[in-house]
């Protein structure tokens, strides 16, 4: 009898009778020995047939294995230095499971339209697993930071009637007799549930009806935001890059052969680390003017700004307190400079532009009415938001963090597409 187990287990049955479950990645024969490298997800194996140590099927099976068939391989566990995790199998039985004949994706370059098309089949691809694995360890470390700091969870709703951040770039579910928005942001909710528990956060999937196609810019993208009670702009800032510190070193500590798979340079990665520089949006425009940029006081900052500003730095740069028409409406007044806000854009590096936004919140009530009604959004869905502001009112702050955009930066990908398993773009749907 053999026992079934996983790739990555193999080590633990050194010599003994093993059944391994996977799809082949490829097959090469030399006169009556056959190479079969199988991979079942947590692992790859070498499973080697040699023609008179098999059953004539298996053998005559061999010979006719297409990649990405799936198969159960049956054999004894060898160690062998050279091979990929430090065993291979000598193969006793060889078992088609499913077929699989002219797989799509083939070992050579294809158009990125015909791997998004593909998606399906292409996440297999061993630079897409890597790419999964680093998604997965940075949303676990995402949970394990919280939890550690004993913040509280709280599923906020996707289904809403109070618009979060604005108009533009909502998409708009009939709900019964109502409108209803698909959410951009868990955080009016977080903010009620502060009042509730003191640190909580929500983290889930945020829609935005973008039509720029940009390689930062997808219409479902994930995202993570804290909500703290008493916490100032500063203190914010200062849990921002705590955060994402803990994030990257988690990723560079978990994650060391997925990061090479993807030939990141992890050196950049390395100098992550508290505190993170900080400048004023004021001082961000003149920096820019001086390099030649056409943006002027008043407009929020392209990605190309983005990208020289940060370039000036080898860790994240936050840019600081933006002119309130720039930003949302629930951001509290800067008293040192009433046209500003007290919020901060966190910068990666690299290029990689903004992966969090952040703010203090506005807590007076008087203040926040005014600019519901100076950005016309319907009042009558803000009533419960506006009750956080009548009933004990508190100062408080918080901030989301964009999952696809961060594992971008931590991967090193050019394209956000890359970061979320089946992307919702302004012309992709499907699959
Ligand atoms: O700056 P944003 O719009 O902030 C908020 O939604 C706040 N409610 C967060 C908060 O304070 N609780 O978005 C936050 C982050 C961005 O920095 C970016 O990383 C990501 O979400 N993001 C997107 N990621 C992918 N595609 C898009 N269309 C994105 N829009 C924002
Ligand atoms: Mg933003």
């Amino acid at each position: 009898m053999s026992i079934a187990t996983e790739v990555r287990q193999l080590g633990r049955h050194d010599g003994a009778s093993v059944t391994v479950r996977g799809w082949v990645q490829t097959t090469r024969t030399h006169g009556k020995v056959a190479f079969v490298v199988v991979r079942d997800g947590t692992g790859i194996v070498q499973c080697v047939v040699v023609q008179k140590q098999v059953p004539p099927a298996a053998w005559e099976l061999c010979g006719a294995l297409t990649q990405e068939s799936s198969v159960a391989v049956t054999g004894s566990v060898r160690a062998d230095a050279r091979a990929p995790g430090g065993y291979e199998l000598a193969v006793q039985d060889l078992v088609l499971i499913g077929p699989s004949a002219e797989y799509p994706i083939q070992p050579k370059e294809h158009g990125v339209d015909f791997l998004l098309d593909n998606r399906h089949l292409w996440l297999r691809s061993s630079q897409q697993r890597a790419i999964m694995r680093v998604r997965n360890e940075v949303e676990q470390a995402i949970h394990d930071f919280f939890y550690q700091r004993e913040f509280v969870r709280i599923d906020t709703p996707i289904l809403t009637a109070a618009i979060g951040e604005g108009g533009a770039g909502l998409f708009e579910v009939d709900y019964f007799d109502e409108r209803a928005y698909l959410t951009q942001t868990g955080q009016l909710y977080a903010e009620a549930a502060a009042a509730a528990l003191g640190k909580v956060y929500c983290f889930g999937p945020t829609f935005r009806a973008e039509k720029s196609k940009t390689r930062r810019h997808l219409t479902e993208f994930w995202m993570v935001e804290p909500e703290v009670a008493w916490n100032d702009s500063a203190d914010n800032m200062r849990l921002q890059e705590d955060f994402v510190s803990y994030i990257v070193e988690r990723a560079l500590a978990r994650c060391r052969d997925e990061l090479a798979i993807l030939e990141r340079d992890t050196a950049p990665l390395e100098r992550v680390a508290p505190p993170f520089p900080r400048i004023e949006y004021a001082e961000a425009i003149r920096v820019l003017q001086a390099r030649g940029h056409e943006i002027e006081w008043g407009a929020d900052l392209g990605a190309p700004d983005e990208t020289v500003l940060a370039s000036d730095y080898d860790r994240p740069l936050f840019v600081m307190n933006y002119p309130r028409e720039a930003k949302a409406f629930y951001m509290k007044e800067n008293p040192a400079d009433p046209r500003t806000v007290l919020c901060d854009d966190l910068l990666a590096p690299e290029g990689y532009g903004e992966i969090i936004g952040g703010s203090q919140r506005e807590d007076d009530y008087d203040r926040l009415l005014r600019r519901i009604r100076a950005e016309n959004l319907p009042e009558a869905a803000y009533g419960w938001y506006l009750d956080l502001r009548r009933y004990g009112t508190f100062p408080h702050s918080g901030f989301g963090l964009g999952v696809e955009r961060t594992v971008a930066w931590i991967t090193g990908r050019p394209h956000i597409r890359e970061l979320i398993p089946f992307p919702r773009m302004l012309t992709r749907i499907y699959p």
